[in-house]
């Protein structure tokens, strides 16, 4: 998978992808991550990439040319599944949207700042668009980490167990049940006994139970989908 992420913060984008799990992807070749300048495509004198907003208001918006020069660029160069733009209007992200995301060849996102961009960038070339959750970021670089993070690690080969993603949280629309690692007993808390009685069955049926019953308690939304 090719993920093309278009910011005018590129140091922001950095570190996520620059460690750990999101390191070992892309060393491995699951995935390329290429992040672009948005105002190395700005032509005016100074770089701009925002102006005044039409109809006047406070905060600026990210202008149309340099946004659509790279968008055009790289739609020349491959094809995209998706070009999405991160926004606090946008869907709220799930792992069905993950799961599915994870399935694409090619992958464009862009990163918004001040106002937003431009509507009209919005309406010739974004396909979707994605919140992460019901609050507002200063831009749209630390969502972009986040929604590409979730859909990495669901690429075959990218975590070690391939079986981890699958017992995730939501996969089967049920939050994981509780775990736990050495030491058996931490100032009087000890770990349930089933957990260490070596029978599969049981711990199985445990896990199951421990998982409806933090659902219902937590997110009984997820029991209603
Ligand atoms: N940009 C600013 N806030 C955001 C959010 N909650 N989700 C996605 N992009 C954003």
């Amino acid at each position: 998978m090719r993920i093309d992420i278009l910011t005018i913060l590129p140091k922001l984008l950095e570190s996520p992808f620059s460690i750990s799990i999101m390191q070992r992807a892309q060393e491995k070749g699951h995935v390329e991550i290429c992040i672009h300048n948005i105002r190395d495509y700005a032509t005016n004198k100074h770089k701009n990439v925002d102006d005044y907003q039409y109809g006047g208001g406070a905060g600026m918006v990210m202008s149309i040319e340099p946004i659509a020069s790279l968008i055009e660029k790289l739609c020349e160069e491959r094809t995209y599944d998706e070009i999405i733009y991160m926004t606090p209007d946008g869907e709220v992200l799930a792992q069905n949207h993950c799961n599915d995301l994870s399935l694409s060849t090619n992958i464009m996102i862009l990163c918004g700042h001040y106002k937003g961009v431009d509507e009209r960038i919005r309406e010739k070339y974004i396909t979707r668009e994605i919140s992460i959750g019901s609050y507002v970021l200063s831009g749209g670089e630390l969502a972009a980490a986040v929604l590409v993070d979730a859909i990495v690690r669901l690429i075959p080969g990218v975590l070690n167990d391939e079986t981890s993603a699958l017992t995730d949280s939501f996969q089967d629309k049920l939050l994981s049940p509780p775990v736990y690692t050495r030491p058996p007993e931490f100032k009087g808390l000890k770990v349930p006994d089933v957990l260490l009685s070596g029978n599969t069955k049981e711990i199985e049926s445990w896990r199951e139970e421990k998982a409806l019953e933090r659902t219902k308690e937590r997110r009984p939304d997820l029991l209603e989908e």
